[in-house]
């Protein structure tokens, strides 16, 4: 019997394949169409310190883990991922954005985060493209940023070289797979799977293409709206990405799109002259408090791996470590133990068997 059966070939569930494999587990992963979620459309911020919030301090303490294994994961999986630590630049365009960003900047002093604020000139020194009306600034030089499709590249690359083995079929109940151990790492499908509430959380992202000037990655408030810009070392140009709760829907709007395109060129005028190469809609699977479930289920031969809503391409690296030295040790690693997904009351007894 094979040791581990993987539900789900994102990125989640081929970093635990690789990392699974290379412990010297038999490992086979269960997908109907790899790649056909998040893992490709997500735009790639590894950024925990711009993606804090008020409340989530369990969150960022793993996101701060798992960001600080990218640059070992990303060397060895030896291929150009697009990792660049390029830093992030938060911007508020009128004077309630320069409020909100002052709120954020006391949140990240009072967790001795690093963050520096900056003045609007300070900020157009760092990146000369940005609006003369933005009214302020914060660097969070440790804010970096990967090609989320490189990444799933060389993910199924480095898994399948690992050992691992692809099985195209669509699992609707983990008792169905033939393994020692299930680990459950089916994004925005992982619901049903576990019996636990993971709902689809809709993201709309665009890709532009233009003269690769853009340095930094810019993450801005304008009119109490977000939005974020990512350039690529290629010349691509990532903005995103809306948020709304549609439940399975995939239908791009041209609302969101107007909206998007709006903000970031308010920030950043120049993209206006870029060209617009696609625009797609994504699912983040979004949970009861926003934080993955990790770790072992109600089921003894379930894991749970899944429910990373905005940071699965972040949260790859310790997820696929610490779920395989799990595997490997049957112990729990202690960083994973706020996550345990059994950890919402009214679900403790709604869980499979
Ligand atoms: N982490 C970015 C997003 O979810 O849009």
């Amino acid at each position: 019997m094979t040791d581990v059966g993987i539900v789900g070939a994102g990125t989640i569930g081929l970093t635990i394949a690789w990392r699974c494999a290379q412990r010297g587990m038999s490992v086979e992963v269960h997908d109907a169409s790899p790649g056909s979620g998040a893992s490709t459309v997500a735009a790639g911020m590894l950024a925990p310190v711009s993606e804090a919030h008020f409340g989530e301090e369990p969150l960022l303490a793993l996101s701060l883990e798992s960001r600080s294994r990218w640059p070992d994961f990303a060397a060895e999986l030896g291929v150009d991922l697009g990792y660049r630590e390029s830093g992030t630049l938060l911007v508020g365009l009128d004077a309630g954005d320069r409020a909100e960003l002052d709120r954020q900047h006391a949140f990240h002093h009072r967790l001795g985060l690093s963050a520096e604020r900056l003045t609007p000139t300070a900020a157009r020194r760092l990146e000369p493209l940005l609006s003369p009306r933005i009214s302020g600034a914060v660097h969070t030089p440790g804010d970096h940023q990967v090609d989320p499709r490189r990444l799933y590249a060389a993910l199924l690359d480095a898994a399948v070289a690992a050992g691992a083995r692809l099985v195209p079929r669509h699992v609707e109940d983990p008792a169905t797979v033939d393994a020692e151990r299930v680990v459950i790492a089916a994004g925005t499908h992982s619901g049903p799977l576990l019996g636990a509430a993971v709902r689809p959380v809709q993201g709309q992202i665009l890709r532009l293409r233009g003269p690769a000037e853009l340095g930094l990655v810019i993450r801005a408030t304008v009119a109490g709206q977000s939005v974020y810009v990512l350039p690529r070392a290629d010349g691509e140009v990532v903005v995103g990405a809306t948020s709304a709760e549609r439940g399975f829907d995939l239908t791009p709007r041209a609302g969101d799109t107007y909206e998007l395109l709006r903000d970031a060129i308010a920030v950043l005028p120049e993209l206006a002259e870029y060209e617009l190469r696609e625009y797609t809609v994504g699912l983040r699977p979004g949970t009861l408090d926003n934080a993955p479930l990790l770790g072992p289920t109600s089921d003894p031969r379930v894991i749970a791996a899944t429910g990373h809503y905005r940071n699965g391409i972040l949260l790859a690296p310790v997820t696929g470590e610490l779920i395989a030295e799990l595997l490997a040790t049957g112990r729990t690693p202690e960083a994973l133990i706020p996550f345990d997904p059994r950890r919402f009351p009214s679900e403790r007894h709604s869980q499979r068997r």
